[in-house]
């Protein structure tokens, strides 16, 4: 019997491979031990950490999880709404185990997790499921954004929090940008412009994206 009878992944998206997962960690790393070094940091800690501390050392407030990936559609072995007819489309059978260049376009950190943005192509949006961006009770203005706006990978979370945070801090970051908020531009890095948001949130667009290599496939967990 085929495995996809029996039951349903626990979610389905693109993997990194191994050699593009450590360079994402590294430029991860670099930007978090540059960024908690910024004065400009150091002036907005208050809005990012309630407790009365100087200080915060991003690399260890963050946990990382797991291989790094990029959910399409997050299934709950076959609980969650949608999962099967996700499961049945088309396009996820057909690309089911190809490999894809992903575009990695920012970085962002807020006071619960750490993330890349995913910039999809055409191509690649044929498996963005089209609920993804339907999640108004949690961010409001979540439905006006594009398809694909929530595509991100999960770089680490603060204690306590769950990785799908990740992708509601993205599109709370991207509707600010839609309203006209074009973020406080804080500082020129090496690896990009990058802007303040408010309420502790950061977003560092990259100069160059990171071009990574990944395969689309399900994790059973
Ligand atoms: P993300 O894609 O933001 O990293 P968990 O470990 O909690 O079971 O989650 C497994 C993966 O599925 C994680 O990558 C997680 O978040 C994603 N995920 C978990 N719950 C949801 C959800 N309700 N909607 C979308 N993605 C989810």
């Amino acid at each position: 019997v085929p495995l996809e009878e029996t039951s349903l992944p626990l979610f389905f998206g693109w993997f990194l491979l191994p050699g593009i997962q450590d360079k994402v960690r590294c430029t991860s790393m670099d930007f978090l031990k540059t960024l908690d070094t910024l004065e400009a940091f150091k002036k907005h800690l208050p809005d990012f950490t309630v407790e009365a501390e100087k200080e915060v050392d991003l690399e260890q407030y963050f946990q990382a999880n797991g291989v790094l990936h990029c959910t399409t559609k997050f299934c709950d072995y076959g609980k969650a709404e949608g999962a099967k007819e996700y499961a049945d489309k088309l396009a996820v059978k057909e690309l089911y185990g190809s490999a894809f260049e992903l575009s990695l376009s920012a970085l962002f950190v807020t006071p619960r997790t750490v993330g890349a943005r995913v910039s999809l192509s055409e191509d690649q949006l044929t498996l963005w499921p089209a609920d993804a961006e339907e999640v108004v009770s949690v961010v409001p203005a979540a439905a006006t954004l594009p398809a694909g706006s929530r595509a991100h990978i999960t770089l680490g979370c603060a204690e306590g929090v769950e990785p799908q945070q990740t992708g509601f801090d993205l599109l709370e970051i991207l509707a600010l940008q839609q309203e006209g908020q074009e973020g406080e531009l804080v500082e020129e890095m090496e690896l990009g412009s990058l802007a303040y948001y408010g309420k502790g949130r950061w977003l560092l667009s990259l100069r160059e994206p990171i071009s990574a290599q990944a395969c689309f496939s399900s994790l059973y967990g």
